[in-house]
């Protein structure tokens, strides 16, 4: 049976993006799959967040997920730091670890640049923490985005490391999972890349934006005057708000409006409201959800419970079997 395993760090509400390159996904593999879905805490700690501010931050998420439509009864959904096996086997991946490999990982470089007075070495051994994540279940899937990849790929060379020194066959090599196609990228609502938290308010819609701010954000959108040629090639900013249409219209209503671009009698303020309608109508349950969800403080507590559990018993299970093949006997 495939283990699939995958964790997002506690940094904020979830986006579009975030709910169709991941979250959807992720719902579908917990109906087929032995899933493992956590929050990364320990993985925030690089940045030193505010005590007060880290279960709420937690929990921010949690809801999020459970009412975009993981199911805790399916899926093992958990947070990392209930499951504090982890770090143990970080420092045995850390002792096969050379420093120069990390260095030369692509996300600590350009952190580095970013904020060159926070280079901790928690900063340094991210992809080491992010391995024992993945190995600590033996997992053989990992749905991750691109710029997960070389992450991913150093979990493969820390487990055959392990596996060649101990002279075992322990740690499966994880794989990205292959959905079949391309993986859906949400573009940002300015015609600059990919939706992302980092990339401005109004530029991101958000699982949880309110009615009037969802409809202000489409609203403003970035458009042109308009196509002037039959069969026009789309500039950016028009091809992103027809991806957007794509992920929430219906089909017949996007080839109406593909059909308007292409002779040329396209409004962009008529298909911006239709957009603005349509994300309201995806968006709307799952913000209702979220809303009930964050006042159950009783239920996410038991879910916290229940999936620190799960993933503990066998965290718990790896971690007495790696002591044993390092040589720790039990005395
Ligand atoms: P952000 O860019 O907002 O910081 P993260 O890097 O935390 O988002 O992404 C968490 C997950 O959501 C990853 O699996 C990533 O591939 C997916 N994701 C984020 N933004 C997008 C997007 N615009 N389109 C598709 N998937 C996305
Ligand atoms: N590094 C991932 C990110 O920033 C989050 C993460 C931590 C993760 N541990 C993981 C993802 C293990 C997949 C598997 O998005």
């Amino acid at each position: 049976m495939e283990v699939i395993l995958s964790g997002m760090r506690p940094t904020g509400n979830l986006h579009l993006g975030n709910y169709f390159g991941a979250l959807k996904n992720y719902v579908s593999l917990q109906e087929l799959y032995d899933c493992y879905f956590f929050i990364a805490d320990y993985h925030l700690l690089t940045t030193h967040p505010n005590p007060e501010d880290l279960l709420a931050n937690v929990k921010t998420i949690l809801c999020q997920y459970l009412a975009c439509g993981l199911n805790p009864e399916k899926a093992t959904i958990y947070v990392q730091s209930s499951v504090p096996e982890v770090a143990e086997l970080y420092m045995y991946l850390n002792m096969l670890t050379y420093v120069g490999e990390l260095q030369r990982v692509a996300a600590f470089k350009e952190k580095v640049r970013q904020n060159p007075n926070n280079v901790n070495a928690g900063l340094l051994t991210y992809p080491t923490l992010m391995a024992a994540d993945i190995l600590l279940h033996r997992a053989t899937k990992v749905p991750v985005g691109k710029d997960q990849q070389q992450h991913l790929e150093m979990t493969r060379d820390f487990a055959e490391r392990f596996n060649k020194m101990y002279k075992v066959d322990y740690f499966p090599l994880p794989q990205a999972f292959n959905f079949g196609n391309d993986l859906i990228k949400i573009p940002s609502l300015d015609g600059n890349g990919k939706m992302s938290k980092s990339y401005g308010e109004n530029a991101t819609i958000y699982l949880n934006d309110e009615p009037s701010v969802l409809k202000k954000k489409i609203m403003r959108a970035k458009t042109d005057s308009g196509p002037t040629e039959k069969n026009q090639a789309k500039p950016i900013e028009i091809e992103n708000l027809f991806a957007l249409m794509r992920s929430v219209s219906k089909p017949e209503i996007i080839e109406q409006f593909e059909d308007a671009y292409n002779d040329c009698s396209i409004r962009y303020g008529d298909m911006k409201k239709q957009l603005a309608e349509d994300m309201e109508n995806f968006v709307s349950p799952i913000r209702e959800r979220i809303k009930e969800l964050s006042s159950n403080e009783e239920y996410l507590n038991k879910v916290i419970r229940m999936g620190g559990e799960k993933a503990q018993a066998n965290a718990s299970k790896t971690i007495k079997e790696v002591r044993e093949i390092i040589g720790f006997k039990k005395l």
